[in-house]
């Protein structure tokens, strides 16, 4: 099953049966506290394996990218009273496992890794930020920022030589899906 965004309309087009305007902006600020929050987490995990090799300190500087992310999305979470995702246990073992497990793969299956989530986030972000339009400046401009970060770390990890890992698309593919399906489960719970 590949699951399906909740929000693949804009905003004003809102059909009948559709979750109200103020549920779907809680839920694209759920969803980003939950994937910036999982992102900190596979970096951490990245970093248990490889924090003495030669890809740490770029390993780091993402690492501390997504914590601004996520401190951004745990502002708007207080600010907007949005519940955080009731699977945030869930994302802290598995974000560090699939960080700690990619890593222990070797320094390029770890950039694989970082591929393979920034590509869908990317994608993600892009979907959110067409749905805004010109409302909700403030989360909007927080996603295209962040959606530049993301795109940056892609490509880091290409110069890293992500695509030399063995087994690059396999993993990759898997790696999407499953991050697809935490998006998909984090909109929701
Ligand atoms: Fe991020
Ligand atoms: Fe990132």
């Amino acid at each position: 099953m590949t699951p399906r965004p909740a929000t693949a309309k804009t905003l004003d087009a809102l059909m009948p049966g559709d979750p109200g305007r103020a549920e779907t902006v809680a839920r694209m600020i759920r969803v980003d506290q939950a994937g910036e929050y999982g992102a900190m987490r596979i970096y951490a995990g990245q970093l248990a394996v490889l924090g003495r090799s030669g890809a740490a300190p770029t390993l780091r500087r993402m690492a501390e990218q997504e914590k601004k992310h996520l401190d951004t999305f745990n502002g708007l979470l207080l600010e907007r009273r949005v519940r955080p995702t009731l699977l945030q246990p869930l994302w802290h073992v598995a974000g560090f496992a699939l960080g700690a497990a990619t890593a222990l793969l070797g320094e390029k299956a770890a950039m694989a890794c970082t591929v393979a989530v920034e590509e869908t986030i990317d994608e993600h972000y892009r979907r959110q930020a067409a749905m805004l339009g010109d409302e909700e400046p403030k989360l909007k401009d927080a996603i295209e920022e962040f959606r530049e970060d993301e795109i940056e770390h892609r490509d880091t990890a290409l110069e890293h030589g992500a695509k030399e890992a063995p087994g690059y698309a396999p993993l990759t593919f898997a790696i999407k899906r499953a991050s697809r399906l935490a998006i998909w489960l984090s909109e929701r719970f």
